[in-house]
């Protein structure tokens, strides 16, 4: 008899999530990310970059798409803007400090709670969040997206 699949999150949403919760903050969150770059803050590559250090490789994050990396301070949101701009944000989502998951189609969600927020500005699109992300700053040069 063929056992039913069951719906809810995925296995590697789960085994994330899991890993998550077990390692140090950061440790794994590029890698359940849907778009980990593999560049500098990739998790697993070392302790997080110093200011001014490389946060990802620019060709790793393609125009519209983001990712969650290792910043200096806990995990950031990196999204890519244009082909030359690159907006960050504290990836802790101001709700209850989940990561946020990479932006999909514009939209940055926090899969612990469901809040929503603007991947452009990080302002806050649904709660249970009361306010948005918090930008943080950083630059682009050399093809690096690098920690301000
Ligand atoms: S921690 Fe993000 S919505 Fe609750």
């Amino acid at each position: 008899m063929p056992v039913p699949e069951l719906s809810g999150p995925s296995r590697r949403t789960v085994l994330c999530g899991l890993a998550a919760a077990l390692l140090a903050p950061g440790a794994l969150i590029s890698a359940c990310g849907p778009s980990a770059p593999t560049g500098a803050g990739k998790p697993g590559t070392g302790a997080p970059p110093a200011p001014g250090g490389a946060l990802a490789a620019l060709a790793d994050i393609p125009v519209g798409k983001g990712a969650v990396v290792t910043g200096p301070n806990g995990p950031l949101l990196l999204v890519r803007a244009s082909e030359t701009e690159v907006k960050a944000f504290n990836a802790a989502c101001p709700h209850a400090g989940t990561p946020v998951d990479a932006p999909v189609n514009g939209v940055v969600t926090c899969s612990n709670h469901g809040s929503q927020f603007d991947a452009k500005t990080g302002a806050k699109r649904k709660g249970p969040a009361e306010t948005g992300l918090t930008p943080v700053p950083v630059k682009v040069a050399d093809g690096q997206v690098l920690a301000a």
